[in-house]
């Protein structure tokens, strides 16, 4: 499944790649500056028409197509995650493929085809980047943390919107970033790149992949509540053990 899962993957990358250099169709979805291209919607329908020819008994959620059959497998697809920087023709979007059995992420890929970067794991068996093991980084302390974060669509109407918890973060670390690519935010901090991550009104397409990639590299991933990440959480926070910690104390 994972092999699969990575060739896929690199069908939807040469899609996206071709797609980024053309005219692009841009339309809105939830809000205006919620944006979804043709590449959006072609990528995720190869990946979805592989996933029936060769598991037709599972399960796909989707972030275009949405839910499509329930069984114990579930492909969790999100074809194209950074639309926004891809529309803009800003070099940070992915593919991110996850697949959780009984609700538990046990296979996940985030390939970023700008920079030939395909981040992978499976359970229990570690993660890494074009094949080489990935491990969180050991940063202690904020003061010396990279961080990243996501702000949601519908942010000039929702309260909610992460700006009180981005302005408690900002003082305390040595950088935070905004890189409009959950699932890329996510691999980042498996490999180290980054040291922390944290969102709300986020959802499994975005992050069940890098959920899984992020434990498998030693690092932690939970709800805002500290109670383990799931597919049905809308929140998530991640990090190496000490960062993942820090933040949460600081945004609850
Ligand atoms: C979005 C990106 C962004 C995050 C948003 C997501 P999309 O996904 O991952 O970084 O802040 O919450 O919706 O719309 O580009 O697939
Ligand atoms: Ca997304
Ligand atoms: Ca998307």
């Amino acid at each position: 499944m994972l092999s699969f899962a990575i060739g896929v993957a690199h069908q939807a990358g040469r899609l996206l790649k071709q797609y980024y250099t053309s005219d692009l169709d841009i339309r809105t979805k939830s809000t205006d500056r919620d944006l979804v291209t043709q590449a959006d919607l072609d990528a995720e329908k190869i990946i979805i028409s592989a996933i029936k020819e060769t598991f037709p008994t599972h399960a796909i959620l989707a972030e275009e197509k949405g839910q499509i059959g329930h069984a114990d497998y579930l492909w969790l697809i999100d074809p194209l995650d950074g639309t926004t920087n891809f529309a803009h023709g800003h070099p940070v979007f992915c593919t991110s493929i996850g697949l959780a059995y009984q609700g538990e992420m046990c296979v996940a890929v985030i390939l970023d085809p700008i920079r030939n970067e395909l981040f992978a794991a499976e359970k229990g068996k570690g993660a890494s980047l074009n094949e080489k093991p990935i491990m969180v980084s050991d940063t202690k302390t904020l003061n010396n943390a990279v961080v990243a974060t996501g702000f949601p669509y519908d942010r000039a109407t929702n309260p909610h919107n992460n700006l009180k918890e981005f302005g408690q973060i900002m003082p305390l670390v040595q950088g935070i970033r905004r890189c409009g690519s959950a699932a890329l935010d996510m691999a980042y901090v498996a490999s180290g790149r980054l040291d922390g991550y944290w969102e709300y009104h986020i959802k499994p397409w975005d992050v069940g992949a890098g959920a899984l990639m992020v434990k498998e590299a030693g690092g932690r991933v939970t709800s805002i509540d500290n109670s383990p990440w799931r597919l049905d959480s809308s929140a998530l926070v991640a990090g190496n053990p000490n960062i993942h910690h820090q933040i949460l104390e600081n945004i609850r």
